[in-house]
């Protein structure tokens, strides 16, 4: 078989780093799971790259023009020990970190290889190599040209590969770089694990050469009775007609195209998508040979004063953060059934919202959310100290949030778009965070901009929400670690709260740590008893909180961070789960169950 020898990888050095290029909109396909896919998830060849052998030369200068081997061109003498075919392997989907032993810390290039043959479903069908998401920087090479490259972890993309394949033993590389940087988002430092590798699926999507690449549905912010569609053809020359198709509400419409695009506003009297009743409808658009369905729920969602309102009615959102760690085995969630267990944690927890933390999950998990009936805030993972000032920072932040709307923007559940956790005061912050907001409303109007803040003050006596940030957002959230970062687990219940804001507030972190198993009195650290008292008292001091909207406690299951040492307690494990990786609950979980299922829900 013909060995594909990584030789080397050209790049130009000024790249045009296609992502960033696309911060202003996103082109990429709408609903990607219910198009035509041909999976290419299973297992590929892999070659660690500490060095980036693969991509530099010894005088760290980009190599020469690609020698990909090929008849005509020999290659390099120094690369002769690249060798794609003998060589580790890695499953794809996954993070590498916990696939092998040896690269259970590893931060650099690896780099990855598949072959594939391809059949065309119907003549002069388009064709495009997606994935879901790679962590953190992806350069990406069909046949031995490069397609572009990806940066942000946690965001799908794309590339138009139509006319680029050939029936057989085609093959694609990429070059997967997690390594942390000062400049990138999320930056050098969070307290999760830097888990590296293609890790959500790859797929090639198969398209009629005409077909509807995006749409927009949901409830007109005018009235429940009207429902909002906007369609986009791929090609900005196509008219004629999108049929919509929504059988249950006896709907069968045909949208005018012009120039590639249409909209209409139809009547309706959909049931109203909500935690008690997540009401899906099936969609069918269609135009020419093109057909996609999608579940849309309807719903509105907004604020008044200090309430969130869901379809018009108060709401308070008894939430649960979560990180994307997989339950048993650990490492970056790859399965819908993995998203299951999660989201049936949080159901048994008595939960009607799940804070997806700190950064856009995989589609599964906010789709599975949304049949279950579970509200979502998604973020972006701009955390703690990014470099505010970097122009490239923000055009980094601002496509991985465009990237994360344009994903879910039909998703009911979603309720709130995130842009920060956690970010230190300062104008550069505050003006990199205000053009964010003003991005999400540009892009969105029906949901509502929020933040995790830890900064508050005291004044007159209270903990005091008065972060500038607050006039940007619709719904502040605030973590708030009484108990264990600061004073005992018995000092919370009389802590008072004011704000500045006439706003919902979500206090979207409290918590504590405790090793599954451990006992001993509540005033002993690491214990369950301790946890448990922690969540007792928060509670206590919750209910002091007039303009309080909801919480989101940190968090459901203990998660792998490399700020997590101890060896007798921790593991690399943060243990501020309320559920151990091993699926174990402990007593806290059933202090804020009972919380919970004390609220007839508003
Ligand atoms: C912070 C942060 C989390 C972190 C948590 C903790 O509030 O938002 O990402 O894991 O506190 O310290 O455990």
């Amino acid at each position: 078989m013909k060995n594909i020898k990584l030789l080397v990888i050209t790049i130009c050095m000024v790249a045009s780093i296609q992502s960033i290029a696309k911060a202003m909109q996103s082109n990429d396909l709408q609903n990607v799971l219910n198009r035509d896919r041909i999976i290419l998830d299973g297992v590929w060849d892999v070659i660690v790259d500490p060095l980036e052998n693969g991509y530099y030369n010894h005088r760290w200068n980009p190599r020469e023009d690609g020698y990909f081997q090929n008849d005509k061109m020999e290659k390099p003498s120094d690369l002769i020990e690249y060798d794609f075919d003998s060589d580790l392997q890695l499953n794809v989907p996954g993070d590498w970190n916990t696939q092998e032993e040896k690269l259970y810390y590893y931060e650099g290039t690896i780099w990855y290889k598949r072959e594939f043959d391809y059949k065309p479903k119907t003549m002069g069908e388009n064709l495009f190599l997606y994935f879901g998401a790679v962590n953190y920087d992806a350069i990406v090479y069909l046949n031995g040209k490069k397609l572009g490259q990806h940066i942000g972890g946690f965001t799908p993309f794309q590339f138009d590969v139509t006319g680029k394949v050939k029936s057989e033993k085609n093959w694609i590389v990429v070059k997967v770089d997690n390594k942390r940087k000062r400049e990138a988002i999320p930056t050098i430092n969070t307290d999760w694990w830097n888990y590296g590798g293609i890790t959500r699926s790859v797929y090639l999507i198969q398209t009629p050469k005409e077909f509807i690449r995006d749409y927009t549905i949901k409830l007109s912010k005018e009235s429940d009775k009207k429902i909002d569609i906007k369609v986009e053809l791929n090609d900005a020359s196509l008219t004629g007609n999108v049929e919509v198709n929504i059988p249950e509400l006896k709907i069968s419409k045909k949208i005018s195209v012009t120039n590639g695009k249409g909209s209409l506003t139809l009547s309706a009297k959909p049931k109203l998508w909500s935690p008690s009743n997540p009401k899906l409808y099936e969609v069918t658009f269609s135009y020419n040979f093109d057909t996609i369905k999608d579940q849309i729920g309807f719903r509105r969602v907004e604020t008044k004063g200090t309430k969130i309102l869901l379809n018009g009615k108060e709401i308070f959102l008894k939430g649960i953060s979560i990180h994307e760690e997989s339950p048993f085995k650990t490492g970056r969630v790859t399965t819908l059934e993995e998203c299951r267990t999660l989201l049936n944690w949080a159901l048994e927890m008595g939960c009607n919202f799940v804070r997806l933390a700190h950064y856009p999950h995989n589609e599964f998990m906010v789709r599975e959310a949304e049949k279950l009936g579970l509200i979502v805030w998604s973020e972006i993972p701009v955390y703690w100290t990014v470099l505010f000032d970097n122009e490239g920072t923000y055009q980094n932040a601002e496509n991985q949030l465009v990237e994360m709307i344009h994903r879910d923007k039909n998703r009911a559940n979603i309720v709130m778009w995130s842009i920060a956790n956690e970010t230190p005061e300062g104008d550069a912050r505050l003006q990199f965070l205000k053009k964010l907001s003003e991005k999400v409303r540009s892009l969105d109007k029906t949901r509502l901009v929020t933040a995790a803040l830890d900064t508050h003050s005291k004044k007159d006596g209270l903990s005091f929400i008065e972060d500038d940030l607050g006039k940007y957002v619709d719904v502040i959230g605030i973590n708030s670690y009484c108990g264990w970062y600061s004073k005992a687990p018995n000092e919370c219940m009389d802590i008072k709260w004011g704000s500045d804001y006439d706003k919902p507030v979500i206090v979207s972190e409290f918590g504590a740590g405790a090793l599954q198993g451990l006992h001993g009195t509540e005033f002993e650290r690491w214990t369950e008893e301790y946890q448990a008292a922690v969540y007792r008292n928060n509670i206590a001091m919750l209910k002091n909180m007039s303009f309080l909207a909801g919480t989101s406690p940190w968090i459901l299951m203990d998660f792998r961070s490399h700020r997590r040492h101890l060896r007798r307690i921790q593991r690399d494990f943060n243990r501020k789960g309320l559920i151990s990786e091993q699926g174990v609950k402990k007593q806290a979980f059933f202090i804020l169950q009972e919380y919970y299922n004390s609220i007839d829900n508003k």
